[in-house]
């Protein structure tokens, strides 16, 4: 009895743990199972070794924004901005917010004294597409100097625009438009002066900057000149820009005025200054401006003699011809050198030696008769010489390159002459 009783329990023990297994199989299984049907977080191993992350969000989401291309359509209308005296390491930058937020360009001419203030603020322009150009070294007034003084100047400027940027400029504008044949015939670069003084130097007003250019009437072809060193200007491109591309205007640099508006690539040696203005229009035939990338050919720079300057004596406004009844009256007094603003130290070293500047004319601080600046340009109003001469010369040179730009007017002329600093 016992005996059967043993096999019962033990046969009954059997079955237990043959149930017990099959259940931790099933468990397993279904453990299994449930494991694959989890979502993969992070990086999951894969058999050859490699991850991959199941994050990834879908390609659609990753378009990158296409690149801004500017199309310049020569035969609408056209502005070159130009900005001087800086690099500013605020104001030049909150201009180049301005032209970037709104895919404009504008051409810097800048002093080499004042490029380590900002070197960046000259990598943002190229990089955006605006052009930089010389405005000296230590803002000498030019005319006033011997051909390898003024080379010497130039140079060191070059140095510094290397050092920030790679490469010297090409463009030269001479602090106060003050030419003589030396800076006009043997600079080795292209001088370019302006046909629009926006004044910007003497009200350092905003209000009165913008008010005053949306004033001139047709800009057309016209070279703007303005000042990067004052906040007030800065401000007043905040409304400028948007305004002139309302009106229509394409804003391009100095280099892409002359080849799709005036049908020419700047040359060096050359200077394009009021008359060049005054005496051409645009052109039917614009050219196309060579890859800024590829290697610039030495320039040759022939020997210019320039005599001492003489002596200009101050002479009353008579202008023989009536300005320009559109323009308000510039804001006049500038008898005195502008208050100086304390503008980006440009020059913490002294100006490179040099022979005294053969009797520097003692600042002519003739009131610059300030002949409205002359904002249109009639094309071809007058193909003669005797137009006004070019240079805006200036009426209050610095004593030293140290001084904030003050501000330039015209002493050499012409009815119509811009002023400027
Ligand atoms: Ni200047």
């Amino acid at each position: 009895m016992n005996r059967i009783l043993t096999l019962i329990l033990s046969f009954a023990l059997l079955l237990s743990c043959l149930g017990c297994s099959q259940q931790t199989q099933n468990d397993t299984t279904k453990d299994l199972t449930a494991d694959l049907q989890q979502p993969v977080e992070g990086n999951a191993r894969l058999p050859d070794g490699g991850t991959t992350t199941e994050a990834e969000p879908p390609a659609a989401q990753e378009q990158p924004e296409e690149p801004y291309v500017r199309v310049i359509d020569p035969s609408k209308p056209m502005v070159a901005l130009t900005f001087d005296d800086g690099p500013h390491p605020v104001h030049s930058h909150t201009i180049l917010d301005t032209l970037e937020e709104h895919h404009g360009v504008a051409t810097f001419f800048e002093v080499g004294a004042n490029v380590p203030n900002a070197p960046d603020a000259l990598v943002r322009m190229l990089e955006l597409g605006c052009e930089v150009g010389s405005h000296s070294n230590i803002h000498q007034d030019l005319g006033k100097l011997k051909q390898k003084d003024m080379l010497l100047d130039l140079q060191t400027a070059d140095e510094a625009f290397i050092a920030a940027t790679g490469k010297a400029p090409t463009l030269l504008r001479p602090p106060y438009g003050s030419v003589n044949d030396a800076v006009k015939m043997g600079s080795g670069r292209s001088v370019v002066t302006w046909d629009v003084d926006t004044l910007d130097w003497e009200s350092r007003d905003a209000a009165t900057v913008v008010s005053y250019i949306q004033s001139l009437g047709d800009l057309d072809g016209n070279i703007l000149l303005m000042h990067s060193i004052y906040e007030s200007t800065a401000e007043a491109t905040k409304t400028l820009v948007p305004w002139l591309m309302e009106q229509g205007y394409q804003l391009v640099t100095v280099s892409e005025l002359f080849a799709y508006y005036y049908g020419e690539l700047l040359q060096p040696n050359q200077f394009y200054g009021y008359t060049y203005f005054v005496t051409h229009g645009r052109t039917d035939t614009p050219v196309e401006l060579p890859d800024p990338n590829a290697p610039v050919e030495p320039v040759e720079i022939p020997v210019i003699d320039v005599e001492p300057e003489p002596v200009k004596p101050s002479k009353p406004t008579t202008p023989s011809q009536p300005t320009q009844p559109t323009q308000p009256a510039a804001p006049s007094q500038p008898t005195t050198p502008a208050p100086q603003e304390p503008a980006p130290a440009p020059t913490p070293t002294p100006p490179p030696a040099e022979e005294p500047a053969p009797e520097q004319p003692a600042p002519e601080v003739t009131p610059p008769e300030t002949p409205a600046p002359p904002a249109e340009t009639p094309p071809e109003s007058s193909g003669s010489e005797t137009t006004p001469a070019d240079p805006p010369a200036e009426s209050a040179p610095p004593t030293s390159g140290e001084t904030a730009p003050p501000a330039d007017t015209t002493t050499e002329t012409p009815p119509a002459a811009p002023t400027v600093p």
